[in-house]
């Protein structure tokens, strides 16, 4: 039988799956991280966003899942950008993202000095997105300011960096933060986050499901393919090709694995999926993308990636 290959380039590194950790699932602890070191059929791993300091989060409960997907409402725990930034200049088992988020745009600028001023050389990735910061906004969703602090980063920043986007829901959107981040030398953007401000209703206690923000969060899992199909394929089409395009969003088999990278994803994460099946969800993932590109007479993700047809 014809081998199947699903190398994947990170930066101008090989790995050997297209696969990722949505940063948030299983990537805030040491023991959580060295698991994901130890995954087979895990590409790279991503750290959960670490902030300027150590935050504990939002109040419980935070993560509820629903019947096609989730709903959490985390609040950005983490241990602070000091523990993952020595976590991944020391990693020498996979390859890893270092993702960050700021509260502020100066809390962005901040952050980003001291990795370029650290001795990690590796991929950097700035969550602009996440929709569970009490009193925050999604900072991508604002063109302008996302414009003024690409601009600041990059008048200092010279080392591999990538965005975390939220989803766009309207083609002129889509339009406005392509033509904002095509002026900054970015190595990729990840989108989509989880589809911010969600409400999930329990009947039965007549309640909301998760405590911050009223109950507003962040939805993932199946219900968020189609918005993540399309934001991998309207923002390919639109950034330039130096900059790739990590999916995540809504993977639950490898047939939407193999729909992400046929929308032109690089690499493809799965957040909500690996909470409700564990790690081995990833020797699944693999086995069902092979085996359709098998049946496609595909041997390489480079065969079928972007190459979605219009009717
Ligand atoms: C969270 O910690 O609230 C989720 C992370 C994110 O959405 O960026």
């Amino acid at each position: 039988m014809t081998e199947i290959n699903l190398q994947a380039t990170l930066l101008d590194q090989t790995i050997d799956s297209p696969f990722l950790n949505a940063s948030g699932v299983h990537c805030q602890t040491q023991e959580e991280l060295d698991d994901l070191a130890q995954t087979k059929n895990l590409g790279a791993l991503v750290t959960k966003s670490a902030t300027l300091q150590v935050r504990e989060g939002n109040p419980n409960p935070r993560y509820y899942d629903l019947p096609a997907g989730s709903i959490n409402s985390m609040g950005l725990p983490n241990l602070g950008y000091e523990f993952y930034l020595d976590y991944v200049t020391k990693a020498d088992k996979k390859p890893t993202i270092l993702s960050v988020a700021a509260l502020s745009a100066a809390d962005a600028i901040t952050l980003l000095k001291k990795i370029q001023a650290s001795d990690y050389e590796g991929p950097t990735e700035l969550n602009l997105s996440c929709p569970n910061i009490v009193g925050e906004p999604q900072l991508a969703y604002d063109f302008e300011n996302t414009d003024k602090v690409l601009a600041e980063v990059f008048s200092f920043y010279t080392k591999p960096l990538g965005v975390k986007l939220p989803p766009y829901f309207d083609l002129v959107h889509f339009d406005k933060i392509s033509a904002v981040l095509n002026k900054y030398p970015l190595t990729h953007v990840n989108t989509i986050n989880s589809v911010g401000n969600g409400l999930w209703v329990d009947i039965e206690t007549e309640q909301v499901v998760t405590k911050a923000k009223g109950g507003f969060g962040g939805v993932g899992g199946a219900m968020v393919l189609p918005t993540a199909l399309a934001n991998v394929r309207a923002l390919r089409q639109r950034l330039n090709p130096s900059i790739k395009i990590m999916g995540t969003g809504g993977v639950t088999t490898g047939a939407d694995a193999f729909a992400h990278i046929l929308c032109g994803a690089e690499l493809v994460s799965v957040g909500t999926q690996v909470i409700k099946e564990g790690l081995g969800a990833y020797d699944r993932l693999t086995a069902e993308l092979k085996e359709i590109m098998a049946a496609k007479g595909y041997t390489s993700l480079s065969d079928f990636r972007g190459k979605l047809k219009e009717l």
